[in-house]
């Protein structure tokens, strides 16, 4: 078979050691007992995604999830895996190559009550390790970007997917050439970043027999979510408990660097829905 070896550049870029006690550490700062954490004392660090939970919540209302077995391929620490149990009724297994993000998913399951209904896997995309068919969703979040195999990333969420299986996707895409500035929330430079454009992916999922149900252009949202946030924290400074534990503190460059290029047309945001015929 052939043999996939997980990027270590990729990996070592979403490594962050001691993740979970700096999470418990930031909530108890605000005050927060760690002995009765909810999944809502989690919002704004568990969806590392632009817009977090408000976006994830929109997508999956697109469509009945209800009961589903999900797979979350990339599901970092697990929150939209924690919100499609809680809130939609899912059973979720999420998959990660940051062994650090899988504990950490793991462990803020179980303090939020949702061990049961969430399962974390550590692993590779480009080679899930499960059976044909054996999920009725496949949901991917601001992944692909990290991703040069497009199409056996996107060949390996349409085998494990069950016959009528509905994939749901939330990305940042190439609309020109990639000539961002650097860092971006996903790469600190050029040499991990692999851009797709949205045509490429429309035509690899078609060309694996999966059907385009839905598309939503989300820049717009985008664009309006970091305005708010940028004068937030230039008002009272940055006090959430947010993305930058993953990124540092590097966060506000990243996160700067990723608008400059959503405003200058040279990335896009998009969510949508296939389904196999
Ligand atoms: C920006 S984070 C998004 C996490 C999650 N989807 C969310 O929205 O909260 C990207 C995630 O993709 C994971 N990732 C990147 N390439 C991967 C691969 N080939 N296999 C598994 N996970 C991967 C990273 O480890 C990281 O957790």
């Amino acid at each position: 078979m052939h043999k996939v070896h997980i990027n270590t550049h990729i990996k070592n870029h979403y490594t962050k050691t001691l993740l979970f006690e700096e999470i418990l550490e930031r909530l108890k700062q605000q005050g927060i007992d760690p002995d009765i954490i909810t999944r809502n004392d989690l919002n704004g660090v568990d969806e590392f995604h632009v817009r977090g939970a408000e976006v994830s919540r929109e997508i999956a209302k697109e469509i009945n999830l209800d009961g589903s077995q999900v797979l979350d391929v990339g599901c970092g620490i697990g929150g939209p895996a924690r919100m499609l149990a809680d809130e939609f009724n899912c059973e979720v297994t999420g998959i990660d190559m940051s062994h650090e993000f899988i504990l950490t998913a793991r462990k803020l399951s179980a303090l939020v009550g949702l061990r049961d209904k969430t399962e974390f896997i550590q692993g590779d995309a480009l080679e899930l390790p499960f059976e044909n068919g054996t999920f009725d969703v496949a949901w991917t979040q601001h992944v692909q970007m990290n991703v040069n195999d497009k199409a056996r990333f996107y060949s390996e969420i349409a085998r494990v997917l069950s016959d009528k299986g509905i994939f749901i996707y939330y990305d940042v895409f190439r609309k020109g050439k990639d000539d961002l500035d650097y860092p971006v929330p996903w790469a600190n430079d050029p040499s991990i970043s692999f851009l797709g454009t949205i045509l490429n992916m429309d035509t690899i999922l078609t060309n694996l027999g999966l059907k385009k149900v839905q598309a939503t252009d989300q820049t717009e949202n985008a664009l309006t979510f970091f305005s708010a946030m940028f004068e937030k924290n230039n008002k009272n400074g940055n006090q959430n408990l947010g993305q930058d534990v993953f990124m540092g503190a590097s966060s506000p460059e990243k996160f700067g660097n990723l608008l400059k290029g959503l405003k200058e047309h040279k990335i896009v945001l998009q969510s949508g829905i296939y389904r196999k015929k």
